[in-house]
């Protein structure tokens, strides 16, 4: 993580993500204040006033209060239970295509426990998604607030690390081309600490934002993960 912040906490997030998403494109890491704050931070660093930005129909309010304010032209991509319709999304794509509208720069998804609907996308919804991502060019900013609570009570195996198994894949990795940024929150569970994870070409111009946007770098906080025995200090980074 070139963060520059506490650094056992960097190196741990970079293992962690590594372990979990093996993201198949170089990557960088941000700790953030949280998810919205990191959310906030993407959407300020990749969009233009004006931009298309794609959100299933029903989604994190927080969010769309961060969009609107930015000139962003939101559309929303229809949805099941299993997550945003392929062929619905294909459709006003290719509609917006042969009428000559601006392409569209990201789409905005919680892939996890959707917030407000709760529903988790197939894996085969994921793969669908990220190849229509490919193919009309657009980034996908993947808020997995939720990731971690995930329970599959069959695959629960109590040998392993509670919590960490039988987690379904996240869109990060599915990123062969480096168009996934996404962000992770372990506030609805454990701490206020999270982190962003974005290709390497992406994280200059996202951590630009950061001071401004973000000063702290969660020295307080990383104990919890890293298993230091007690707080750091703030002289102690
Ligand atoms: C989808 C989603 N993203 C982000 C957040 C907020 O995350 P954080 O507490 O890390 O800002 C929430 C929760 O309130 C949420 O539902």
């Amino acid at each position: 993580m070139r963060d520059g912040g506490y650094a056992p906490l960097g190196a741990w997030v970079a293992a962690h993500v590594q372990r979990l998403h093996a993201p198949p494109v170089a990557v960088d890491h941000l700790v953030t204040c949280g998810n919205t704050n990191g959310l906030d931070l993407a959407l300020r660093s990749l969009l233009n006033p004006g931009d298309v930005v794609l959100t299933e129909e029903y989604t994190y309010a927080a969010t769309l209060q961060a969009l609107r304010p930015m000139g962003a032209a939101l559309l929303g991509v229809p949805s099941d239970e299993h997550g945003p319709l392929p062929a619905a999304l294909r459709g006003m794509l290719e509609q917006r295509r042969a009428a000559g509208l601006p392409a569209v720069r990201v789409f905005y998804c919680v892939p996890v426990s959707g917030n407000p609907t709760g529903v988790s996308w197939s894996e085969e919804r994921k793969a669908a998604m990220y190849s229509l991502a490919c193919e009309f060019d657009f980034l996908l900013l993947e808020d997995d607030a939720y990731f971690y609570l995930q329970f599959n009570l069959n695959q629960l195996d109590p040998s392993s690390q509670p919590g960490l198994s039988g987690l379904g894949r996240s869109l990060l990795s599915y990123d062969t081309q480096g168009r996934v940024v996404r962000v992770d929150t372990f506030s609805k569970f454990l701490a206020p600490v999270r982190y962003a994870t974005c290709p390497c070409v992406l994280w200059r111009r996202y951590a630009r934002w950061r001071s401004d946007f973000a000063p702290t770098t969660n020295k307080n906080r990383a104990f919890v993960l890293d298993g230091s025995p007690r707080r750091q200090t703030s002289s102690s980074a």
